[in-house]
């Protein structure tokens, strides 16, 4: 593997949005050490100070990095812009109506990056993340790879979770993808699922220990889909996991380390889709997204795959004005 490390230099982070997600993404960072500069936006100016005032305090105990505000001029020497920006649904409010308020948030983000002439990568993480990944893409009119969405990482995540906690192995030799939408039409990608380098199946079979393993993995499928709801109900929101899994993509765009990250991307006739953003699995450099992974799925998960690509066509076409 080739391994150009952006680095020794600056290493510039721009987030937008000092929300929830926005500064949990910024306190995992800062404790990675992967940037050497993290500045944070918001169109709330006394929300962006209050965070950053409690982020610098932090300095002392992460490795050295600037933390401060800053405004779209900064935009133009960032490696990383990462938009955290959004709107909450209001009370009466459609899931249309939201949705274009937020197209119209994070369109608007994308373009002003683009205009600041910035030759990094953007990094979409607002919901409906498929969408806006595609709104951002539009609007910037950057090349494919380098507009990102976070896509299903997160999902994924809490799919090894439970996959190592269910066979009772470290999660970290659990290899396994959850793929499509970033919401209710994502699927678990069975067919690629290892436990310790064997087909979970076959390691099934090698440990015994569970009996109606189908309904099992059924439950452990609608588990990963129900997560964010149960979070969201206990809590409000969901902002820790989906920290540490843009620092993930981070480390894997700032270090060029070419992880293979379930990200969301435009597809322009992979897996037989095109002209929508979906996740499955790609590499990730300090280009952006290096190489689409387009490998044979399951029948049925192709079917899947291809059920969140027409969820995602029709939520993008409620955007055109004439819908
Ligand atoms: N992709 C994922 O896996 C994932 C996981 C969790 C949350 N999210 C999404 O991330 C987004 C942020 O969540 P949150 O909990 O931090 O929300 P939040 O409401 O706490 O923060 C959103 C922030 O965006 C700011 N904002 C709105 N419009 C802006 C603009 N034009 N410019 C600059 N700032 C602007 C707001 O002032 C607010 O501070 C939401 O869309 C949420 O659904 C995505």
């Amino acid at each position: 593997m080739k391994t150009k490390v952006v680095a020794d230099q600056h290493r510039k982070v721009v987030v937008v949005g000092a929300g929830s997600v926005g500064a949990t993404y910024c306190y995992a960072l800062a404790q990675s050490g992967l940037a050497s500069e993290i500045v944070l936006i918001d169109r709330n100016d006394k929300l962006v100070k209050g965070q950053v005032l409690d982020l610098v305090h932090g300095q002392p105990f992460f490795p050295p990095v600037i933390i401060r505000s800053g405004t779209e001029s900064d935009y133009a020497d960032a490696q990383l812009v990462v938009i955290t920006a959004g709107a909450a649904q209001k009370p009466g409010e459609t899931r249309l109506q939201l949705l274009k308020k937020n197209a119209d948030i994070v369109g608007g983000i994308a373009e002003a990056v683009s205009k600041q002439r910035c030759s990094g990568v953007m990094l979409i993480v607002s919901n409906p993340v498929d969408v806006l990944t595609y709104v951002a893409l539009k609007r910037s009119g950057w090349a494919r790879g380098r507009i990102i969405g976070s896509g299903t990482v997160l999902d994924s995540a809490r799919f090894r979770h439970l996959l190592g906690q269910h066979c009772n192995v470290d999660v970290h030799n659990v290899h396994a993808y959850f793929l499509g939408e970033h919401g209710d039409s994502e699927f678990a990608a069975w067919s690629m699922t290892h436990v310790a380098g064997i087909p979970v199946g076959e390691y099934c079979k090698l440990c015994g220990n569970c009996p109606g393993w189908k309904e099992q993995r059924k439950a452990i499928e609608q588990q990963v889909r129900d997560s964010a709801a149960h979070i969201i109900n206990s809590k409000g929101s969901t902002y820790f996991a989906v920290g540490l899994a843009l620092v993930k993509i981070t480390g894997s765009i700032l270090r060029n380390q070419h992880s293979v990250l379930t990200v969301s991307t435009y597809l322009d006739g992979e897996y037989g889709i095109k002209d929508v953003c979906l996740s499955v699995p790609c590499v990730v450099s300090f280009r952006g997204i290096e190489k689409i992974i387009d490998t044979p799925l399951a029948p049925d998960e192709l079917v899947s795959l291809l059920y969140s690509a027409d969820i995602l066509h029709h939520a993008i076409d409620s955007l055109t004005p004439e819908a």
